[in-house]
């Protein structure tokens, strides 16, 4: 924990940057297993939400580990350390006036629940990204799950580590069942309902 640090108050309030941007912003959470197409809806959505001219933003888990979280391996530790950093950031980008998208498997609960804790009631949704292991598997867009088989792969979620479903998520979008673009409009028409976009 670092000391002799003092807090800065933002010269800008996030209500101002809303009034502005004539929405709020908040977080979208997506979670699911490797494959399940967090990253796709996550992307498509953006693009809905960028058309509509919201401010918008994706922090996406091959890309956070190339940089940010280019330390960090798939370790039950790391992945805690992992989304600990992608929540501070996330956050930060909630204070910037942003919808912030963000797809990670994040397969803990505990993990998911501190960043919900970080930031202010409402501002944070949980997206279960729902698709079984088997699809997923079947799916297998990087040759990971046959990888994992293999165990050229140590710790791969859904296979040879564990991926705990949200209890209560606020969305559910089955991307077994739906499309891509299925999803997209699901999502639209749930935060029109909330009167978040
Ligand atoms: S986590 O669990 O939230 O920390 O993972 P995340 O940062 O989202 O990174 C997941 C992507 O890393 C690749 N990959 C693995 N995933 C799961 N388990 C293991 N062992 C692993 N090794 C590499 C994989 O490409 C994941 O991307 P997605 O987009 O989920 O398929």
């Amino acid at each position: 924990m670092s000391t002799n640090i003092v807090w800065h108050e933002a010269s800008i309030a996030k209500e101002e940057r809303h009034k502005k941007n004539k929405h709020r912003s908040f977080i979208l959470w997506f979670t699911g297993l490797s494959a399940s197409g967090k990253s796709s809806v996550a992307n498509a959505f953006a693009h809905t939400l960028f058309e509509r001219g919201n401010q918008t933003y994706v922090l996406d888990g091959d890309n956070i580990r190339h940089g940010l979280n280019n330390d960090l391996g798939f370790t039950e530790e790391d992945r805690k350390e992992n989304i600990r950093r992608i929540g501070e950031v996330a956050k930060l980008f909630v204070d910037s006036g942003q919808i912030v998208l963000t797809a990670f498997i994040s397969p803990y609960r505990a993990d998911r629940s501190l960043v919900r804790e970080l930031v202010e009631e409402g501002d944070f949704l949980e997206v279960y990204v729902k698709c079984s292991v088997e699809e997923c598997e079947k799916r297998d867009p990087k040759g990971l799950y046959k990888k994992a088989r293999n165990e050229e792969i140590k710790n791969f979620t859904g296979i040879s580590a564990p991926y705990e479903e949200p209890i209560n998520p606020e969305i559910i979008l089955d991307t077994e069942q739906y499309s891509i673009e299925q999803c997209v409009e699901q999502l639209t028409a749930i935060l029109l309902e909330k009167g978040l976009i």
